[in-house]
């Protein structure tokens, strides 16, 4: 577990360190980052200079904390239950009760930080996780910037910061201010797991690793896209923090804002963290911003029956639990190509894809038969079924009629293993220092100024529409595409769908 050069599988093992959670009793932590540390662990990509430190308001016996991590990691993490590999880990964490905002509970934190660090023999190296609710976390930062006053100079300190990053545009730039107060912008994480799926980095790979794509990535040939992410379940417990968030908010300006990015964005000089950056930052500039005029027909929301039964919400909420958006990229690549976003809970299945279509093949050889040739369409599957569809169209076998067929890739068949847990991905990177595949400070602020005028406008227009749970969302959100004269893509399993 100790060795600090690179393993079987080229990843770089990382440096000592100690982190920090804040928040540490929540199902986070539980279900996602110690599973992740855990199988990290497995892989040989910490050292044994490392160890965990729980941070919580909740009082929390110290064996009964790592017992409880411990189940989270037999029922969660990606690899197998291995007791060597357990023991190693759980004798590394620890749990340390206080107030987020106390600042004597911060300096005993930093004290125990210190002897673990002795222990282990850790450098000051320290990273912070930010994963209590949001009101939690400009005490947390303050306290973290006090602190950081004693630390060591060669040592670093990087914070990671969950989501909801922000409301709105104005607490977003105030969130970034007070962290920039302390931390240099390399040393904030702001986390997207969107990010750290292996299918949203595959757009790119997909993207620029193939020269086929880019003649074609543009209004000359596309038609337009959809980015779709459904979910079937419904807000369930969450509905408190629902509630005070929405469907916008919680999912498109976040994480379907940065696969848009990816999609739409134009090569990067490099695979640099910012030369990337840049690209994705600049595309999302280039949205058309919308007028009210423009809110009103090209944003929709829909809230499902039953939602404003749910605990902690209101009964005559608006909180919407499905959007549909058309958006523009108005560039030179994509003026004139519709963007459209789909999200909803509560919805037929769990979809997350990305639906290039091409426009219509030139109807001078084979369209005269009954039906019309169907154009080409790239599908992009983030989940299920991981992988992506390439629709075109084929002769059959004797005769002359011509059928639409898929060239279809599976991760999973192609390539047999799993694919690593976005959060593993994420924290490796963190603890690497590669900022890659976070948000950087402007693609926040930019991302909510394009929300910010269409959350004003539903605040104060008429009510989402309802929609039967299990369903696609609302009619209306079909009579929205309708008027286009297009229909959202309908997902089949593998092949990519109709
Ligand atoms: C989270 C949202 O960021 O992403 C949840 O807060 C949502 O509401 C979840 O369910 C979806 O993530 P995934 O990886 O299951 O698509």
């Amino acid at each position: 577990m100790s060795s600090n050069s690179p393993t079987r599988n080229g990843s770089r093992c990382s440096p000592s360190c100690i982190l920090t959670i804040f928040g540490a009793t929540g199902d986070l932590t539980r279900r996602k980052l110690l599973p992740a540390i855990y199988d990290l662990a497995a892989q040989d990509l910490l050292p044994d200079a490392f160890a965990v430190v729980g941070f919580g308001r909740r009082p929390q016996d110290e064996t009964e904390f790592r017992s409880g991590l411990g189940e989270g990691i037999k029922e969660f993490a990606r690899l197998e239950w291995n007791e060597q590999k357990w023991n190693w880990l759980c004798e590394r964490i620890f749990y340390q009760q206080g107030a987020y905002g106390d600042a004597e509970a911060h300096a005993t934190l930093e004290e125990r930080l210190n002897g673990i660090a002795e222990q282990f023999g850790v450098a000051g190296n320290r990273l912070y996780y930010l994963s209590t609710p949001p009101e939690e976390f400009a005490p947390i930062i303050e306290n973290l910037g006090i602190v950081r006053k004693a630390h060591k100079n060669d040592a670093w300190r990087r914070v990671i910061v969950e989501k909801p990053f922000g409301q709105d545009l104005g607490s977003a730039q105030k969130l970034n201010a007070l962290l920039g107060r302390y931390f240099s912008e390399s040393e904030v994480f702001r986390i997207d797991h969107y990010l750290g799926k292996e299918t949203v980095q595959n757009i790119l790979t997909l993207r620029f690793g193939n020269l086929l794509w880019e003649p074609l990535w543009n209004n000359h040939y596309i038609d337009h896209v959809q980015i779709v992410v459904s979910e079937k379940v419904d807000v369930g417990k969450r509905a408190g923090y629902y509630e005070t968030s929405g469907a916008l908010r919680d999912m498109v300006v976040n994480h379907m804002f940065q696969v848009m990015s990816l999609v739409c964005m134009e090569p990067p000089v490099s695979l640099a963290a910012d030369d990337i950056r840049d690209e994705k930052l600049k595309a999302l500039r280039a949205i058309k911003s919308l007028d009210a005029k423009g809110i009103a027909q090209n944003t929709l929301r829909g809230q499902y029956t039953g939602y404003r039964e749910a605990e902690g919400v209101a009964p005559d909420s608006k909180t919407e639990t499905f959007v549909a958006l058309k958006l523009e990229v108005d560039n030179w690549r994509w003026a004139g190509v519709p963007i459209y976003l789909r999200h909803g809970k509560a919805l037929e299945e769990r979809v997350s894809e990305v639906v290039i279509r091409w426009k219509d093949t030139p109807s001078v050889l084979f369209n005269d038969g009954p039906e019309k040739l169907k154009s080409n369409m790239l599908v992009m599957r983030i989940q299920p079924h991981d992988g992506f569809a390439l629709r075109m169209n084929a002769k059959v076998p004797g005769g002359n009629e011509i059928r639409d067929v898929r060239m279809n890739f599976d991760y999973s068949e192609t390539f047999g293993a799993e694919p690593p847990e976005a959060y593993e991905r994420l924290l490796h990177d963190a603890l690497i220092g590669d900022s890659t595949l976070f948000t950087r400070r402007d693609e926040s602020e930019t991302a909510w100024a394009i929300v910010d005028p269409i959350l004003e406008a539903w605040q104060n227009g008429p009510a989402p529409f309802e929609y039967t749970p299990s369903s696609w969302g609302p009619p209306e959100g079909d009579e929205f595409m309708a008027r286009d004269g297009r229909r959202w893509h309908k997902p089949i399993g593998k092949e990519g769908g109709e």
